[in-house]
């Protein structure tokens, strides 16, 4: 059969036969007929709007969901590109949305919802937007200020989930419904002008967790706190005075330090407060400025270590650790700001040009306190996920999502697995039509006790069938185990976590 006929015969039989029968059609279409069909970007249809609320049994499944996945993958993001009639501008917009795929003894249930919080029902009583988004005005001059938007991340903390937006204090969901139950502020001890992180960072070992956010008044102090697993309160380790609010969105620990890279991208508040724009377009990239590396003992015995180099965009971190008087650091950098024009037009169906994060290891000599060098191990990455029973340890792998070509450089188009010890990489390709989302890690003892023993999950869409999926690949190898569609259309969101049962 000729290629011709073969599109043919997919498309016909893709619009005539019943569901259970597509997941096993989608093959028979080529990128040429897929482009034809798509009218939008393949990252639009994975990020778009969707309608679907509820809970639903899922039972069409490829390849095969090994007995060990006993639990329940969590991840939110976005769920909207509009609140009523206005459009959303900007990738980080849009009411939380969350998806949970439940996998018990002999069912899997995918539960998927809006996240209820006062913001939206109140929206949703009055039928308006009244409130900003990071990237998108109310366009009624009553606005209510800016939205407390937790689609960023979920975290486990105090029999709670807590829902994380970045800007302002986490939202406490309960356990097992996700209802809201108030904003959350560390039994008093997040102080109510300091803005929450979306990644903390958790010792494997301890529990104890690290995290900081941004006082939002005249100092723009750094504050960088301990969580106490036990108490579920917050000891404060530092506060440093800051010349901007900077953009900080991802943070690094080792065994005795905790670092943070902040680059020069900072919100120039004057502009949002005199120029009525949203945070988006306050955001500024000083290329004559440095970016800076801040090393802090975690027992404080030791000061503050800060270094520079040319100026470098980051939003996501791998894994730091020390080695022989030396830490190691797994960081995504990009040279410029144009990641921030493309995260802004998201939408367009224009060709954005971009540098794209490219993986860098970064080695620190404790002793001189001096940056011994920066390599880039891999281009057009992001998404970093490593096996957490090796965070702050030496970790010879780091998953990450390749980003899309130049076309569509956020319709992420497959996983890679970096050998950090070789510099080499595995990569599984998603098919044309499909977009991958950030990797789950899940271990598993079946083959071995290893650092890559275990799944790599992902959730993904494909955009000719409309429809999202959870797959599970082997960690070793990227070999494809199993795939449970989800029977309908999810948009993919940024991050999640994996709870065993
Ligand atoms: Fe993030």
């Amino acid at each position: 059969m000729d290629l011709k006929r073969r599109n043919f015969l997919g498309l016909t039989l893709l619009l005539l036969t019943p569901f259970s029968s597509k997941a096993a059609l989608k093959d028979l279409i080529d990128v040429k007929t897929l482009k034809k069909r798509l009218t939008r970007k393949l990252s639009y249809q994975a990020y778009k709007t969707t309608t679907h609320e509820g809970a639903w049994s899922l039972t069409n499944i490829d390849g095969f969901i090994p007995d060990d996945i006993r639990g329940r993958f969590i991840k939110v993001g976005p769920g909207a590109k509009e609140v009523f009639t206005t459009p959303l501008q900007h990738y980080f917009d849009g009411d939380a949305y969350v998806s949970e795929f439940n996998f018990s003894e002999n069912k899997i249930i995918l539960r998927a919802f809006f996240l209820k919080t006062p913001q939206r029902l109140e929206e949703i009583s009055q039928k308006k937007m009244l409130y900003d988004e990071f990237g998108t005005l109310s366009p009624y001059k009553k606005s209510k200020g800016r939205k407390n938007q937790p689609n960023i991340n979920l975290i486990r903390w105090d029999e709670s989930f807590l829902a994380l937006s970045e800007g302002a204090h986490p939202l406490q969901l309960d356990n097992d419904t996700f209802d809201y139950k108030s904003t959350y502020d560390f039994n008093v001890t997040l102080p109510e002008k300091v803005s929450f992180t979306a990644h903390p960072k958790f010792d494997p070992d301890t529990k104890i967790g690290y995290c900081y956010g941004t006082y939002q008044g005249i100092s723009k102090a750094l504050n960088i706190f301990e969580m106490d697993p036990s108490t579920k309160k917050l000891k404060e380790l530092y506060s440093l005075n800051q010349k901007h609010v900077y953009m900080i969105h991802d943070m690094l620990m080792t065994e005795n330090f905790l670092i943070f890279i902040i680059p020069p991208a900072y919100f120039k508040l004057t502009d949002i407060i005199l120029g009525k724009i949203p945070m988006a377009g306050a955001l500024r990239f000083d290329k004559n400025e440095k970016t800076r590396i801040l090393i802090l003992s975690k027992n404080k015995k030791i000061p503050p270590i800060e270094l520079t180099f040319p100026a470098h965009l980051v939003f996501h971190n791998g894994n730091a650790y020390e080695d022989n008087g030396k830490i190691n650091i797994q960081t995504f950098l990009t040279k410029d700001e144009t990641l921030l024009n493309l995260i802004s037009n998201w939408q367009s169906n224009e060709e954005i040009i971009a540098d794209l994060p490219k993986l860098h290891e970064i080695v620190i000599d404790l002793n001189t306190k001096k940056i011994d060098s920066i390599e880039e191990i891999i281009s057009d990455h992001d998404f970093p996920v490593i096996n957490e029973v090796f965070r702050s340890k030496k970790n010879q792998y780091l998953y990450a999502t390749k980003m899309g070509n130049t076309h569509d450089p956020m319709a992420f188009n497959g996983i890679s697995k970096i050998n950090l010890f070789k510099k080499d990489s595995l990569f599984y390709p998603m098919k044309p039509e499909e977009v991958c989302g950030e990797v789950f890690f899940v271990t598993s003892n079946r083959d071995g006790q290893n650092e890559d023993s275990g799944y790599i999950a992902y959730q993904g869409n494909n955009a000719s069938l409309d429809q999202g999926f959870l797959e599970f690949l082997n960690a070793k190898d990227l070999s494809f185990v199993g795939r449970v569609w989800a029977d309908r259309y999810l948009p993919l969101g940024f991050h999640g976590h994996y709870f065993s049962n």
